[in-house]
């Protein structure tokens, strides 16, 4: 997801606005008898899993109010550049394996016991180069994917890392007990060439060889365990309900055409995993189903304890979805929900942190994860 909103300009009309897209640690001694199986993790992908770092690097400030309040009112109680009022997916995981929070990269380059966060707020899958190229580059976050593994690569290297686990001892050493967390990646792509001459169905494969390629990249190096995961159903986020009309609706109640997207680009991503499995038999690569999942809470918000399945928590105050590109969470006119716990959106765009923590807990108790997540966490021999 997009760090803030682009604005583009088309002749015919004023605006034709469109998304970018969209410590009290515990210990790692927690009891003798658990042992969790991975000391770091390596964390990529965009603002759904973004621990701080567009706000840390010299990445886009645009529209993006991260910094302000109510961003981070729910759990941290200060905004921790974080797209959202509280804890992320990876902040779960990170809880689950008794982990500290992971560090940004950018800032966090010499201290990276526990592993570091690339994941970078408004990145693409497609390198940079393509947007560039097709002049669609108003207010588009530069990185991508591929920075990402550029960035990984020098950490690596700064570290003596420059072979594979098996031929490096500084190799083995920072990756052999390591996860790979390959967060939400691609969403931003298509939300980059909204309104270009370029179709979806080219930005699906390009986005799909991008994340392939940086996949088999890493796992060329020797890494066991990698977490991917699809994109959720961005039709059912405020800001495509709000950009859409009230007959662009599917069987969930979301925007039809922007779900059929995204659940277009899911399928072929997981068509394409079976490659890599085939490719890389020894390492476990682990699918989480954010669609089925999300699909789940919205179509039984209440028994995932949500009143609020379509309207924004954090916003202008504009019905139906509390949600208007002019005045979005962070700025001093907007204001937020008095009980995020209740939404299932955040700011239009991001999810509130009851939200990752209802994924967090079907990703790991559910069928929502192939092979059961889980498991991979350690959660189950450890009763948690
Ligand atoms: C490194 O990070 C850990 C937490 O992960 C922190 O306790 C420690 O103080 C940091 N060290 C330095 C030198 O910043
Ligand atoms: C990009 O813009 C330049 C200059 O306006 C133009 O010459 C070029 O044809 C454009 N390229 C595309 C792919 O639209
Ligand atoms: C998307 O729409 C096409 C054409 O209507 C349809 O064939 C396809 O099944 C839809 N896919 C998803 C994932 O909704
Ligand atoms: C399983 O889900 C329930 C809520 O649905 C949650 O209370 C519980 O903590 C979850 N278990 C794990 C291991 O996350």
């Amino acid at each position: 997801m997009g760090t803030y909103f682009k604005f583009l300009s088309l002749q015919a009309t004023l605006f034709a606005i469109f998304i970018l897209s969209t410590t009290n640690f515990s210990s790692t001694t927690a009891t003798a008898t658990t042992t969790p199986p991975f000391k770091k993790i390596y964390a990529f992908g965009d603002s759904f899993t973004d621990t701080g770092n567009t706000k840390s690097a010299t990445g886009p400030t645009g529209f993006g109010h991260v910094s302000n309040p109510p961003y981070g009112s729910t759990f941290f109680h200060h905004p921790t550049n974080r797209y959202s009022d509280g804890r992320l997916v990876i902040d779960f995981v990170a809880e689950a394996l008794a982990l500290p929070y992971l560090p940004p990269y950018p800032k966090n380059k010499r201290n990276a016991t526990h592993g570091l966060n690339f994941a970078f707020a408004g990145s693409t899958a497609i390198n940079h180069a393509f947007f560039v190229n097709n002049n669609l580059t108003l207010d588009v976050t530069p990185q991508s994917i591929q920075t990402q593994l550029i960035w990984f690569n020098k950490f690596l290297e700064s570290q003596g890392c420059k072979g594979t686990v098996s031929s490096s001892s500084q190799c083995k050493a920072l990756l052999d007990d390591a996860l790979i967390w390959v967060g939400e990646i691609g969403v931003n792509d298509y939300a980059y060439s909204v309104g270009s001459s370029i179709s979806s169905d080219t930005i699906r494969k390009l986005a799909i060889s991008s994340v392939i390629q940086f996949l088999q990249a890493i796992l060329k190096k020797g890494v066991k365990h990698v977490v991917i995961q699809g994109l959720p159903p961005t039709g059912c986020l405020p800001l495509s309900m709000s950009l859409t009309s009230e007959d662009d609706r599917d069987d969930m109640g979301c925007a039809k055409s922007v779900n059929n997207q995204s659940g277009t680009h899911n399928a072929m991503y997981q068509a394409r995993l079976q490659e890599i499995r085939t490719q890389f038999p020894d390492a476990t690569i682990t699918h989480l189903d954010y669609w089925n999942a999300y699909r789940s809470v919205v179509k039984n918000p209440e028994a995932y304890g949500f009143k609020e399945p379509f309207k924004a928590c954090c916003g202008s105050g504009t019905p139906p979805y509390n949600f208007d590109v002019f005045t979005v969470c962070g700025m001093p006119s907007a204001s937020a929900c008095p009980n995020p716990s209740q939404y299932i959106n955040w700011d239009g765009v991001h999810l509130t942190e009851a939200m990752y923590k209802a994924l967090f807990h079907m990703f790991v108790n559910d069928t929502f994860s192939q092979p059961p997540l889980g498991q991979l966490l350690g959660m189950k021999q450890n009763g948690r």
